[in-house]
């Protein structure tokens, strides 16, 4: 006899197998026991019928409690009712670890306190669909990648720079010195891309923003293509191409878990679909202006939530939203070729609300402007002499983005709150657990 997976039952149909497991629920009469399951890859049912088993084995299927520990034994059936298609005729239990008094009941519970108990609340169905996916997303990353013939660079989190600018720093000690942990991998990322052509960054990146959102964590995890000898057009559709990817991959690989999330896929189908509309940010504070909804939005101000989700509604796809100005911009922009007052950049904003997904651009490749704007930005530079080596040693043309893993899974799985997107979030006022 096998000790298997649930996700493997369809495999073992009229086998006699074991499977570990916890309990999530139960509901139980005189003569049958119903047991609701879960073992971390899919949920559904055990069967204890009293005539067929021990007494003590019916006396335990009766008294075990909420996520309790056990081994399973018996045979599985086909459960043409249940939405997992599946489910096990239970002989034999095997107790484990018990259970008292699991504080996560199947009655409704505030936010506050699932979030106290995330380490728990983590067990729930909607939870581990969202990890499913968030995991699946991952590995589709590192698929796409390579695939185009990126390598992954790994980008340190202490850091002495400030990329996305100095006031969301999180400082600390680094001996005798300061450092930061990492806001994005992106310098290190451009120098990977000067060494090895096209890279990407994977890690976790820290914003001190005192935002409390739907939209923002301090503790995020970013991936950040690089690419030498790459304008932003190509980008661009190297971007789109990611990001139907990770759709089409989350569509083909995750049906159970967009089922358990009630997630409507004829919408997200829609979603791989190339190409992405583009406008310039300068037509949408047009559309904008014209919509009459928005009376105070003036050119040079950036985007706020109700913009971006009115400007994604508009096109019903992710839309890229060009050229915004320099003055809101972080210094490594490359400056638009015949307007001053633009860098060459694009925000990617994903429809239904979920707002800006991806940030990116093109790179300023001289090391005397750069030079400028680094010091304009209030930063030290001598910090960034290593940063400024890059042009001063064979520049090239080179753009790159980042994505914001939580935005996206948040996004496809169609969550209200980021913080549902990553397993322990960092929030505002929130460090625990
Ligand atoms: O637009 P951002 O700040 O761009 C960068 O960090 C660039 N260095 C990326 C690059 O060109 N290599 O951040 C990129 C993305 C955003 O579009 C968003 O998806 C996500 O990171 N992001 C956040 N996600 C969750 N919480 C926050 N506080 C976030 N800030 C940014
Ligand atoms: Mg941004």
């Amino acid at each position: 006899m096998e000790t298997i997976s649930i996700i493997n039952a369809k495999d073992y149909v009229d086998q006699k197998v074991r499977i570990g497991v916890w309990l999530t629920n139960k509901r139980s009469s005189g003569k049958i026991a119903f047991l609701q399951l879960r073992d971390g890859t899919a949920y559904f049912q055990g069967v204890v019928v009293k005539n067929n088993v021990s007494e003590d084995v019916f006396k335990l299927a009766k008294e075990v409690k909420q996520e309790a520990s056990m081994y399973v034994t018996g045979t599985i059936h086909e459960d043409k009712r249940s939405p997992f298609g599946y489910e096990i005729e239970i002989e034999d239990i095997e107790l484990v670890g018990q259970s008292e008094d699991y504080p996560i009941t199947p009655k409704e519970h505030g936010t506050d306190f699932l979030m106290d108990h995330r380490h728990l609340w983590l067990r729930s169905k909607r939870q581990f669909a969202i990890m499913q996916i968030r995991n699946e997303m991952i590995r589709a990353t590192y698929e796409f990648f390579n695939k185009e013939g990126f390598i992954k660079l790994d980008a340190p989190i202490l850091t002495g720079s400030a990329p996305e600018g100095t006031t969301e720093l999180f400082h600390t000690e680094y001996f005798d010195k300061d450092a930061y942990l990492s806001q994005s991998g992106q310098l290190y990322a451009e120098a990977g891309a000067m060494a090895y052509g096209k890279v990407f960054t994977f890690g976790p990146t820290f914003r001190a923003e005192k935002s409390k959102t739907r939209r923002h964590l301090i503790e995020f995890w970013m991936i950040e293509p690089e690419m030498a000898f790459m304008h932003q057009e190509q980008s661009l559709e190297i971007q789109e191409r990611y990001i139907a990817y990770l759709v089409q991959k989350v569509l083909e690989n995750c049906d159970y878990e967009l089922d358990i999330l009630g997630r409507d896929k004829e919408v997200l189908k829609r979603y791989t679909e190339l190409p992405y509309p583009r406008i310039s940010y300068d037509d949408a504070i047009k559309l904008l202006q014209e919509s009459g909804k928005f009376p105070d939005v003036k050119w040079g101000e950036d985007f706020g939530s109700p913009e971006e989700t009115y400007l994604a509604e508009h096109f019903s796809k992710p839309v890229f939203v060009l050229n915004y100005p320099k003055a809101i911009k972080p210094f490594y922009m490359k400056p638009h070729p015949t307007r001053e007052d633009l860098v060459v950049c694009a925000d990617l904003l994903a429809p239904e609300g979920y707002g800006e997904i991806i940030g990116g651009s093109e790179r300023a490749t001289d090391s005397e402007y750069l030079a400028e704007q680094i010091t304009k930005a209030g930063l030290n530079k001598d910090d960034y002499e290593w940063y400024l080596d890059l042009r001063r040693y064979g520049s090239v043309p080179h753009s790159g983005f980042g994505l914001g893993l939580e935005r996206a899974v948040t996004w496809i799985t169609g969550e209200d709150h980021i913080r549902e997107a990553i397993p322990f979030p960092r929030l505002l006022n929130r460090i625990y657990p």
